[in-house]
């Protein structure tokens, strides 16, 4: 786990550019080469992820997200602070998905917790529902966007999402969004795509960035958030370590 104070030096770090996710850059000399993408629209996604949810479990299932979510979820103590906020506990799980996310934490608790599910993809949802039920877990469910969450300001103890902010434009627009549902005191759970083979390919099918810790921790800072810290994650099948998990508290 890599652990960063807050008054450190903020890393450099692309800027998020005109709405377009910036593929890669290169200095030669007084030369700066930018590739940038137009991301898919918050439509379009939606529809894309529609049209593969049927067979996303199989995907999940050979990255084995549960079991890779699992591990950065216990170093992130996350337990502790659902613990401290007692059995009103609330978590937010922001592109839930199939639920992997939200089932992966459920599995590392003692106590229950209540659970609510954002999607903008409605079969994704109809997925969530049913993985989460069956599953055991106390979850709501409803279609709706990171980017504008209708929940009112300081309403969870854990606000999170796994693999979703690499498809915005402006991830840090979703993060503040998600710093303003959280309660003070309460963690913030990420996890996103990293540069690698894996992550390229990601990249050049869905059109998401490929996010280095620095920037994953610069994005963290500037959403007001303290005691930042991450870790690597690896996946299953030939993926490797294709991911970051990053986590930090909103200060009382
Ligand atoms: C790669 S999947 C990850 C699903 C789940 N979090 C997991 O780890 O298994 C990304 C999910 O984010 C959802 N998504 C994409 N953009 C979103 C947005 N702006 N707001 C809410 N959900 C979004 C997609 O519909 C999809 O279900």
């Amino acid at each position: 786990m890599t652990q960063f104070d807050t008054k450190g030096l903020l890393p450099p770090h692309p800027p998020v550019m005109d709405g377009a996710i910036l593929m890669t850059s290169r200095r030669i000399g007084s030369w700066e080469i930018l590739v940038k993408r137009r991301p898919l629209s918050s439509a379009d996604l939606a529809n894309r992820y529609d049209a593969v949810s049927g067979s996303w479990e199989r995907t999940a299932g050979r990255l084995q997200l549960e079991a890779a979510y699992q591990e950065p979820l216990l170093t992130s103590q996350v337990a502790t602070v659902l613990t401290q906020a007692g059995p009103q506990a609330r978590v937010l799980d922001c592109g839930v998905g199939s639920g992997n996310l939200s089932i992966a934490l459920d599995s590392i608790l003692t106590d229950p917790v209540t659970f609510h599910g954002i999607d903008t993809s409605a079969e994704m949802l109809a997925q969530a529902r049913s993985k989460m039920h069956a599953a055991g877990l106390r979850a709501h469910c409803k279609q709706a966007d990171v980017l504008s969450l209708p929940y009112d300001d300081q309403s969870f103890d854990v606000v999170m999402a796994a693999h979703v902010l690499e498809h915005l434009p402006d991830p840090r627009r979703a993060l503040r969004e998600m710093v303003r549902v959280l309660n003070p005191g309460g963690m913030v759970f990420v996890c996103v795509t990293r540069p690698s083979l894996f992550g390229a390919l990601i990249q050049l099918k869905w059109r998401t960035w490929a996010v280095t810790e620095k920037q994953g921790v610069a994005w963290l800072r500037e959403s007001q958030l303290a005691e930042v810290a991450c870790q690597p994650v690896r996946l299953g099948s030939c993926a490797g370590v294709a991911s970051t998990a990053f986590w930090a508290r909103r200060p009382t």
